[in-house]
Parts: C-alpha cells; structure tokens; sequence
C-alpha cells in the first residue's frame, strides 16, 4: 500500500484539507478582480491554498497564471518568467506559447528551450538598457487586462513569495506595478509572502507602493481539531487506527504547522507499515529518524555558528517557551546579558534559523529544535564544553521534547 501522507508539495484534491472559509474569500475576492496579500509563516500552506483557489477560479472560467518570485533575481528574469507565466495562461499550443514569449520582450532577446517532457524554460540574451526595460516591464503587467478584455473574462495572477520583489527590482518595480494594477479592472491578483515582516511593511506602510493596495489576509494554522480528523482518516484509509492520545502527541511535537505534521505522518505510517494500531511510541521513533536523516545538514549549520549563538539556541531548544530576555533564563543559561541575547538573536534571525511567529522568537525548523534538544537533554547542566561535547558523540534519540 502508497503511503498516503505527502509533504513539501502543492496539496490538492483528497490532500487539502480544511481551508474552506479562506478559499472561498479568496476565490470571491479574486474573481472580482480585487488585490489580496495572502501571509503567514513559510510551511502552513498558503502555496496549496492558492493553488486550490486558482483551481476552482479556472473551473469557472477564471485565466490564471501564476509566479513564483523565488525563481526570479534581476527585472530581466522577472519579464521572462513572467512572459512565460501569462503565455501559458492564454496560449494552449506550446508553439503559440513561444511565439508569444517571443512577441511580447522582444528586446530580451529570448531563448526558449523545451524540454522533452514539455516544459518551457525562457533564457535571456540581451539586457536592454533602464529606460527600455522600464517600459516593457510596463507594456507586460498590461498584457493580463488586455487578454480578460479580449477574451472577455476575467484573470487572476498569483505571486508566491512575493517580497522577493524587493531584491528583484526594488521600489521601482512595485511603483510600476501599483500604477499599472490600480487601474486594471478584471485582473484579480494574489502576492503570497511567508517573510512577514516585509510584506507587512510592504501594505501597511504610506511610505510604500503598495500601501493599502488590497485586503490582508494572515493565513493561521489548520484547527487541530481538523487536521486529527484529516490525518485519521488517511490512516483509516489505509487501515490503520491511531488512538486519540497518539493523535494529540503528532500534534503537539509537529505544532500543528502542515508541512511538520505531514512530514511526521508520512514518516510515521512507513514505521508502521505492517502494524494494524499505530503505538505511542511510533512518533518518538519518526522523530528520531527524522532528525538522524537531518543530521548531517544540521552539524554543517551548527560548525557555522559562534559560541553565543550556540548557547542561545541550546537554551531555547531546553526551555521552549521561557522568555528569552529574562533574567532567570539568562542566568541559568549563562548566556552574558539581555544584549548579548538580542545580538546572537538578530544575527540566527538573519541567518534564517530563527523568525518571528506573532511576535514570538521560534527556530525556523523545529526539526532543528529537536536536533538540539536531543543532544543536549541528557548533560547534565547548562554548560556549553559539556553539552558540545555530547553534541557531537551523541546520535540517538529517545524521546522527543515538547513544549
Ligand atoms: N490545507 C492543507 N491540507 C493538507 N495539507 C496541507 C495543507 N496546507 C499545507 N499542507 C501541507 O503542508 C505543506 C506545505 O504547504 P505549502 O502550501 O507549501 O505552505 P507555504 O506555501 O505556506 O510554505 C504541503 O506540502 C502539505 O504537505
Ligand atoms: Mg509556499
């Protein structure tokens, strides 16, 4: 039997679960042409959410094309994705695909290759000069509108991880979007962002472009509730049971983010492939192979990182939760001052080990949190040279730690 838990891809059909209220906004919002910034943190599912939008949209008729900023690092790449976004959303034929793409940045010079399964992917070869670029950046945004007009019907484009904009093309681009999508009547537009700090910066500030542009949406984590109810089914499904005690345990050590729950799920059923009742003791066990398989990428990142930063982290991985500027915890955890605290802080931040979830300080990838936790739990106090020194003999795990 297929395992049936998926992660780290779009979940659509019989894997999307839940979501109802905000696919439906999403839909209506997009499908009168309005402008919606969709954010959370990355790995709760705002690329599946959108993705389902756009699917029902096209059911009704709706054009969709969709971009995804994290492939895009100049203005030229940006007007070669996105030529080839909006040409796949009019054209059918692959022919009249690369026509396209070559009709509307012709400047570029573009290169179009196929691939044998069919995928289009667009080079550059020549880099006009500002002015030029400008105006063809321009004359693209245009194309949505005209094609809804043309076909008379309506268009919705959707932008994943769209504070990248700001490395992409900076202000000017998002003022040159903003002139252009203000006034474009049936072109519904979706920015998704997981850095939230940016886009929030990006439509509540009135010194930007894109202040007020359109709705904010903060996408939250699936309800526990539904998200047992989803993961026991797929279970059931394939003819497992999972007690509820067990059920809560997958919960609370995934945080109820999607992509951890999945992940653990899958990893889970794989353990249990030839058990009926799936034990208690089966997530420490995914846990631990989950960490164990993250291991080598997780000893590279932590030889990277300085004494203090280490510290911070073990601390935080040992007591999750505790203020981390109080003085209890700084003191227990030697870790110097309130300021050396919010250093190391910002400098795991920047690195992206850490974000900011509601205010709140997390590490990024809580199977790094685990990582940490699973090697430090068993020293026998806070002491770094102790502690690094089991980090670095140590590989089993026994338990997980939750909150
Ligand atoms: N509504 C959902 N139902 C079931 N699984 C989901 C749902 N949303 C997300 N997931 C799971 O979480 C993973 C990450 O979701 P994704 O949409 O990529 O999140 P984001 O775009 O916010 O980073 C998916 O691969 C999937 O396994
Ligand atoms: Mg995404």
């Amino acid at each position: 039997m297929l395992n049936p838990f998926y992660y780290g891809q779009v979940a659509t059909g019989g894997d999307f679960t839940d979501r109802t209220t905000e696919l439906k906004e999403l839909v209506a919002e997009l499908d009168s042409g309005a402008r919606v910034f969709l954010i959370s943190p990355r790995r709760y599912g705002k690329t599946s959410l959108a993705f389902n939008a756009l699917a029902a949209l096209k059911e009704r008729g709706v054009i969709t094309a969709y971009i995804d900023m994290y492939d895009v690092s100049t203005v030229e790449q940006f007007a070669a994705h996105y030529a080839r976004a909006i040409a796949r959303a009019t054209e059918t034929k692959t022919e009249s695909i690369v026509g396209f793409i070559r009709e509307v940045i012709p400047s570029l010079r573009p290169s179009v290759t196929i691939s044998a399964e069919g995928e289009i992917s667009v080079g550059i070869e020549a880099a006009p000069k500002k002015p030029e670029l400008s105006l063809l950046i321009k004359d693209l945004l245009e194309i949505p509108q005209k094609a809804a007009e043309r076909r008379k019907k309506k268009f919705a484009v959707f932008f994943d991880e769209f504070q990248e904009i700001r490395n992409v093309g900076g202000e000017a681009l998002e003022k040159a979007m903003r002139s252009v999508f203000q006034r474009q009547k049936d072109v519904g537009y979706l920015f998704a962002g997981s850095k939230q700090h940016i886009m929030a910066d990006m439509v509540l500030n009135k010194n930007k472009p894109f202040y007020k542009m359109g709705k904010v949406l903060f996408l939250g984590k699936i309800p526990s509730g539904e998200l047992s109810s989803f993961i026991s089914r797929k279970f059931g499904a394939t003819d497992k049971t999972i007690d509820a005690g067990t059920m809560d345990e997958i919960i609370k050590v995934s945080h109820a983010i999607p992509y951890y729950t999945l992940h653990l799920c899958h990893e889970i059923w794989s353990g249990c492939a030839d058990i009926k009742k799936v034990p208690r003791s089966a997530v420490a066990e995914a846990v631990g192979r989950i960490v164990q398989g993250l291991s080598p990428m997780f000893l590279s990142i932590w030889d990277s990182l300085a004494l203090t930063q280490r510290k911070l982290l073990q601390a935080m991985a040992m007591a999750s939760g505790t203020d981390m500027f109080s003085m209890v915890f700084i003191n227990t955890y030697r870790l110097g001052s309130a300021s050396s605290v919010q250093k190391s802080e910002a400098l795991l931040i920047a690195k992206g080990i850490l974000e900011k979830e509601d205010g709140v300080t997390v590490f990024s990838d809580i199977w790094f949190r685990e990582w940490i936790s699973g090697r430090s739990r068993d020293a026998a106090g806070p002491d770094e040279a102790g502690l690094t020194n089991r980090i670095s003999a140590r590989t089993r795990f026994t338990r997980t730690q939750n909150d």
